[in-house]
């Protein structure tokens, strides 16, 4: 049958490819380390459980308002006031089925065919792909390792062009976990402030999962100039653990927002009713199993960074949150073993899959072919045994 256009326009999630290559070896009796996974690795907590069966029970279980109920647009403006510093309303608000619908929606309601969004490279792999299917042309300005894989302002000033209609901030980051201090965001905005066209994506989605020492902020807190055209997206899928029950959200200005509702009613309507009330639960419960979470993140962190650094050639910058590493392996590249030599990160992960058994993401998905991405969202043992077959591979390389 023939496809539309659209279709060729864009890659399947890298991400999940590998996953779903770890899972079929996986069943055929494997011991897959899989350091590919893209969510916490711990249960949902016991009291959003709760309120979820209790949602049920209580008939919560038809349409709700396209945009969401107003208990969760309430408790999201909540967490914004209290996390943020930020003042928003109900009419600020649309509740779509996890962080990634929320960009669509809000990215189908911003862009014409052919206006340019700035995507600083290494990025999240659905940005570009969700751009491109929407008719957009998706900009990756390069970000030097040495500057932590960060957008510089002389960078953005370079790509901003009569076409450019967005940027995408993703802080903690989604590969590399470095996260933007508030000076540095004073830079961006000091060139944002001279494009008015431009508007501003910020992707929270790893907000809570920062360590010691770093400071939340992002460009809506940075420059009060320039909120009105920057929206929030987050969701309550790494913080909570809820990567399952599909609950995202945007926060901006009101009539963008309402035309990305207007967009969600013609397609899914409302997320799930349970879910959303389950999200109530998660984001006015008890914060402390967050905390927790964050503690254990950070100890596994540093110990992925010591395992790395015994790694001959191998440098990483240091995250800040999230739970992810973005190592560089390139020195591995026109390295042989047999028969079969190693070009480039796609040929390093089969390499690492097939022999050592060990998952990670090629860079290449992520716009930067000399790293690979090692979640760790994985247990202390899981970390051990993965990082010792990693180190044996590489050894077997010459
Ligand atoms: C950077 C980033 N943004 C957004 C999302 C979307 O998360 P969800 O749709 O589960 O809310 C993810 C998930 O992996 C992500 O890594």
């Amino acid at each position: 049958m023939k496809l539309a256009q659209r279709v060729a326009r864009i890659q399947p999630s890298a991400t999940l490819a590998i996953n779903a290559k770890a899972r079929r070896l996986k069943k055929q009796g494997v011991h897959i380390v899989n350091f590919g996974v893209g969510e916490p690795d711990f249960d949902t907590p016991l009291h959003i459980q709760e309120a979820a069966i209790n949602a049920i029970k209580d008939g919560q279980t038809r349409y709700t308002p396209v945009s969401g109920i107003d208990e969760l647009k309430d408790a999201i403006c909540y967490v914004i006031r209290n996390d943020y510093g930020l003042s928003y309303a109900r009419e600020n608000v649309l509740v779509s089925c996890g962080g990634k619908h929320a960009i669509y929606n809000l990215l189908q309601a911003l862009l014409d065919p052919g206006d340019e969004v700035i995507i600083p490279s290494p990025y999240w792999v659905s940005y570009p792909e969700m751009v491109s299917l929407i008719g957009g042309k998706p900009v990756t300005v390069p970000c030097a390792e040495e500057y932590g894989f960060k957008l510089h302002p002389d960078a953005l000033e370079s790509a901003i062009t009569p076409r450019t209609r967005l940027l995408i901030i993703n802080s903690p980051s989604n590969p590399t976990g470095v996260h933007y201090s508030r000076s540095e965001l004073a830079g961006l905005a000091e060139v944002l402030l001279k494009h008015e066209d431009v508007a501003v994506i910020t992707d929270d989605i790893y907000y809570r999962i920062l360590f010691d020492g770093h400071e939340w902020c992002n460009l809506a807190m940075v420059s009060e100039a320039l909120r009105d055209r920057t929206f929030i997206i987050n969701g309550v899928s790494k913080t909570y653990c809820m990567t399952g029950w599909r609950i995202g959200y945007v926060v901006g200005n009101a009539d963008v927002i309402r035309a990305a509702t207007k967009i969600q009613s013609q397609s899914t309507s409302n997320p799930t009713s349970i879910s959303q009330w389950a999200s109530v639960a998660a984001m006015r419960g008890d914060q402390s199993v967050v905390q927790e979470m964050v503690k254990v993140f950070e100890q596994r962190c540093r110990y992925v960074l010591e395992c790395l650094s015994k790694l001959p050639g191998v440098t990483c910058p240091t995250p800040a949150g999230a739970f992810y590493v973005f190592p560089n392996f390139s020195h591995y590249y026109e390295k042989k073993v047999g028969d079969r030599s190693i070009k480039n990160s796609l040929d390093l992960a089969d390499y690492l899959m097939e022999i050592a058994h060990v998952a990670v993401v090629p860079g290449s998905a992520f716009g930067e072919d000399h790293c690979l991405r090692l979640s760790y969202a994985l247990s202390m043992e899981d970390l051990q045994e993965g990082f010792a077959r990693v180190a044996r591979a590489l050894e077997n390389l010459s």
